[in-house]
């Protein structure tokens, strides 16, 4: 997919090509760093909302994965359940996309352990912050503990790191969609069913 790149409203004259739209544009914000969708808002049912990095989209299974803090606000929040909503703007586009589902928690097992591999020695170092995300600090901070600022740190190093990392799944079961266009905007709605994708047609 082409990003920045304005789309048009006749690419959307039918529900099928909206869902491929969804589709397509979750995947490449989950794999192009690029991508305007690539940081969702996340939302969580204490009204709280936050910028995350989309990790991964399995369209088979419908569900989002997103890294964060085991020790952070929104894991207390969303634990082995909670609704989340997710909130992707593509300016160029002038596309919305939002998704609501079932949010759960991950901090053992081969997932976890998979994308915790995956992940560069950057991104793990953020999970060797001494406190929680949050906690309230005397003096500026990065958090980090002096050793590693500035750095890349080591394997060994990394070791700590790892059981403050955690999992953030959500199960989608439902799209909002919509696209800004001049001679119309458009907007549509899908629900899970089944293995698919029920839409509908939505006053915008
Ligand atoms: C562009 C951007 C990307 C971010 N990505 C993540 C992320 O992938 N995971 C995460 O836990 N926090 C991420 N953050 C930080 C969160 O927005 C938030 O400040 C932090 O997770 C604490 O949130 P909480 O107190 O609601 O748990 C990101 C922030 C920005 C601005």
């Amino acid at each position: 997919m082409t990003l920045h790149k304005p789309k048009a409203r006749f690419m959307f004259e039918t529900l099928d090509q909206i869902e491929e739209d969804i589709r397509k544009s979750l995947a490449e914000a989950a794999s192009n760093r690029r991508s305007p969708m690539h940081t969702p808002v996340v939302g969580t049912p204490d009204a709280d909302v936050r910028m995350m990095v989309l990790r991964g989209w399995d369209a088979r299974a419908g569900t989002l994965r997103l890294h964060t803090d085991a020790r952070s606000a929104k894991v207390a929040q969303i634990g082995d359940g909670a609704r989340v909503g997710l909130l992707f703007h593509d300016p160029d586009a002038r596309i919305q996309i939002r998704a609501k589902g079932q949010g759960r928690i991950l901090t053992d097992g081969a997932q976890v352990e998979a994308a915790w591999a995956a992940s560069s020695e950057y991104a793990r170092r953020c999970y060797l912050a001494v406190a929680a995300p949050g906690s309230a600090v005397d003096a500026p901070t990065s958090g980090l503990p002096p050793q590693v600022e500035g750095i890349r740190p080591s394997e060994e190093q990394l070791l700590p790191a790892r059981e403050n990392f955690a999992l953030l799944m959500v199960e989608v079961d439902a799209f909002d969609w919509l696209l800004l266009a001049h001679d119309g905007h458009r907007r549509a709605q899908f629900v899970r069913d089944g293995a698919g994708w029920q839409g509908v047609w939505v006053v915008p």
